[in-house]
């Protein structure tokens, strides 16, 4: 598969999808939000790939949606072919762990990008903020909704009706980000994390995944049933009988899995 605006490629058991459209600070257009969703296909495909890492350049993780493209569009122009979250669902339903490696700017729809991801990662150069009230305008692929989940109401509702941005380390105090790094070991330390997770049984960190997610979609009740069913069902897999032997005949676990 060839990309224009982005680049995919592997890395061990990783697929690392890079943004690249630099001119434009990676604004996210619908070409750009295909091309995540054809690699984000690849790699869920590909037995050999146990997490994803997605990141920007230096100077931008994605200063938002694509700006230009959307500034002329009517309303029904907008409603009827679902502008332009319809193809970001794609980041959402990716089952396999997505780290958001994030340098530079992630506004508006490059942090709601951010956000679809399961976990971020910051450079120390990072800034995240929802800008669309200065355009007149909403966030529109999540922002209004998971990023009070991730900080609280106050300092969402701060941050999108002012449209401020925020630095890394106050990001990480808010519990936005997992972890603040230097910005030129980025890359490295998202590799890093996404390739301890791919280390381990696919099928348990999905189930991981996926209760996690509950917590954020439903009730407490129901999430911690839908955990129980799970963890349950994590005894079905070969990966736990060899997790748990393994440990119990003290010896590196060798996962298969399955
Ligand atoms: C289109 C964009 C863009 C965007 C930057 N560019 N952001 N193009 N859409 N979101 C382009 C600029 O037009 C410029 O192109 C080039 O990238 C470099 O940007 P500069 O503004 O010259 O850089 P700088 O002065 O460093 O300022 C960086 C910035 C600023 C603070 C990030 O670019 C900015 O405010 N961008 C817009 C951020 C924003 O409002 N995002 C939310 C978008 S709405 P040229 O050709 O002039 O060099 C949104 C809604 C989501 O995301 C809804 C659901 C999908």
């Amino acid at each position: 598969m060839t990309y224009e605006l982005i680049i995919a490629e592997t890395r061990g058991r990783v697929g690392l999808i890079t943004l690249n459209r630099p001119k434009a600070l990676n604004a996210l257009n619908d070409q750009v939000v295909n091309e995540i969703g054809t690699a984000l296909d690849g790699f869920e495909a590909d037995d050999g790939i146990g997490a994803i890492v997605i990141t920007g350049s230096e100077k931008a993780f994605a200063a938002g949606a694509d700006i230009g493209a959307m500034a002329s569009f009517s309303y029904m122009d907008a409603y009827k072919n679902e502008y332009i979250t319809r193809n970001w669902e794609r980041v959402k339903t990716c089952r396999k762990p997505v780290i958001a490696a994030v340098a530079g700017f992630a506004l508006g729809g490059g942090n709601e990008l951010a956000m679809m991801c399961d976990i971020i990662i910051a450079a120390d150069t990072a800034r995240f903020g929802q800008p669309e009230v200065k355009l007149g305008t909403l966030p529109g692929a999540g922002g209004t909704q998971r990023l009070p989940r991730a900080v609280g109401k106050a300092k969402a509702m701060e941050l999108c009706l002012t449209g401020r941005m925020m630095d890394a380390a106050e990001a990480e105090r808010a519990g936005l980000v997992a972890r603040v790094v230097p910005a030129d070991t980025l890359l490295e330390e998202a590799l890093a994390t996404a390739g301890t997770i791919a280390g381990y049984s696919l099928p348990i960190v999905m189930m991981i995944k996926e209760s996690i997610n509950r917590a954020f979609e439903g009730g407490l009740n129901e999430g911690l049933l839908f955990e129980r069913r799970v963890f349950h069902a994590s005894f079905a897999t070969n990966d736990q009988k060899e997790g748990m032997a393994a440990f119990v005949e003290k010896r590196k676990p060798d996962f298969r899995h399955d």
